[in-house]
């Protein structure tokens, strides 16, 4: 049910999407050959490419008698991935293996019995012990675990360009929404063409949510998400009215970009900050950019905003024993080393060694040790699909007319849709 709505979306541009999707290669001819492992995800550019290819280099050294076919479908976050993964769903057509999102995300495809439990594997393999078990809950529905985790992301880091901080004087990233205002003005009074850089839909509510959390504290921007805060409150008021100031800052064609838009805004100087998961790391650094800075969003104080992308096993996959050996190896030690340290992510095992990592990774290892965690909910640790989609498009609505009521309705309305279904 939840994915029809999406699936009709997509239908228009199905055969372009199944096209773009069969971008991969390993079967020679072009025919698929029982060896073909297709794994579907998003990552198919700079930091992102840099992580699934660190782990594609593992799964051939530890699954050498398979071919590893690449599905990616690029735009960030899934924004088209996903479109093209529910139809295919839909048509019994999966691929060998895709990327789904801790959470609720995962949720909808275990409730739609599109994919397997992998709890004997888990078992098999001693994955039960290498997780943390508030990930593992994540995984598990109705005692069954369905995905094995790569990682863990941070949603809530403030990414900047120092030189241009520089030159407007500022000598630290702003710590408070109210001092965050105060070096907007200042970079804006600068000159700084974009204080605060922005794409669309989905990476509006990434800033939103920063705000959210900065305005009503970790434990109530938890509780939007399971029933516990109400969206009508006047804290959710007073947060829009502070986003919509934010936005003020931001570039005008917003809406046209995706994340790597915006983040090159902040490569080339243009603007100053950007608000973006810390996939930024990994893709700043593929693309040789050095002068950046990172800190938690202003006031989101110790909440670490997570995320996991896991990969699952479809039913209907056409090479299971192929992707079992997928899943094994991105669980292993070696493969969450492979992937995150190129990733910008930390893994989501428990036993890895934080020497091993780049710099920015290392403080998000301490920070995730003794933060709060908060769910994110593009990214589908804190709400399903259907509920992504609805507050997607009150986000869109909303940067072109700047409707505080109207935002803070469709937002209650989507909660009162999706909430616990
Ligand atoms: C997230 C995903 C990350 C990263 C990001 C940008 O949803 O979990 O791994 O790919 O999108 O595309």
């Amino acid at each position: 049910m939840r994915f029809s709505k999406r699936a009709a979306v997509a239908a228009a541009g199905i055969a372009v999407a199944l096209a773009a999707s069969a971008c991969g290669s390993g079967s020679g001819s072009g025919g698929k050959s029982s060896k073909d492992v297709e794994v579907f995800t998003w990552w198919a550019d700079g930091g992102e490419k840099a992580g699934l290819d660190g782990l594609v280099a593992q799964f051939k050294t530890d699954c050498s008698q398979y071919n590893f076919v690449n599905g990616a479908v690029a735009g960030g976050a899934g924004s088209n991935a996903k479109q093209v993964l529910a139809s295919r769903l839909q048509q019994g057509q999966p691929p060998d293996t895709f990327q789904a999102h801790a959470g609720a995300e995962l949720t909808d495809y275990i409730n739609a019995g599109q994919i397997e439990d992998l709890s004997s594997e888990y078992k098999q393999w001693g994955l039960d012990s290498a997780f943390p078990k508030g990930l593992i809950d994540n995984l598990t529905v109705n005692g069954k675990i369905y995905s094995v985790p790569s990682n863990i992301h941070r949603a809530n880091v403030l990414w900047s360009n120092k030189t241009v901080l520089a030159n407007a004087g500022i000598t630290a990233p702003a710590t408070t929404l109210p001092e965050f205002f105060t070096q907007l003005d200042t970079l804006k009074a600068k000159g700084v063409q974009t204080p605060l850089a922005v794409g669309k839909d989905w990476t509006q509510e990434m800033l939103f949510e920063a705000v959210l959390i900065s305005d009503l504290g970790a434990d109530k921007f938890t509780g939007l998400w399971n029933g516990k805060t109400s969206w009508t409150g006047s804290d959710v008021t007073q947060a829009i009215n502070d986003y919509k100031k934010l936005l003020g800052y931001s570039n005008k064609d917003r809406d046209t970009f995706d994340w790597t838009d915006a983040e090159k805004l902040v490569m080339d100087g243009k603007a100053a900050y950007q608000l973006m998961g810390d996939w930024e790391a990994a893709d700043l650094d593929t693309k040789g950019f050095k002068d950046y800075g990172y800190s938690v969003f202003p006031g989101n104080d110790k909440a670490y905003q997570w995320l996991a992308d896991s990969f699952v096993l479809p039913k209907g996959a056409k090479n299971a024993e192929g992707t079992k050996c997928w899943l094994k190896t991105l669980g292993s030690a070696a493969g969450q080393k492979a992937f995150n340290t190129k990733k910008g992510s930390i893994p989501a095992r428990t036993d890895a060694n934080s020497a091993d990592y780049p710099a920015y990774q290392q403080a998000a290892m301490a920070d995730w040790k003794v933060d709060t965690p908060v769910p994110s909910c593009p990214h589908g640790s804190a709400c399903s699909q259907g509920w992504q989609g609805a507050v997607a498009s009150a986000q869109g609505k909303f940067s072109s007319d700047g409707d505080v009521e109207a935002l803070q309705k469709a937002l209650a309305a989507a909660a009162q849709q999706y909430a616990k279904k």
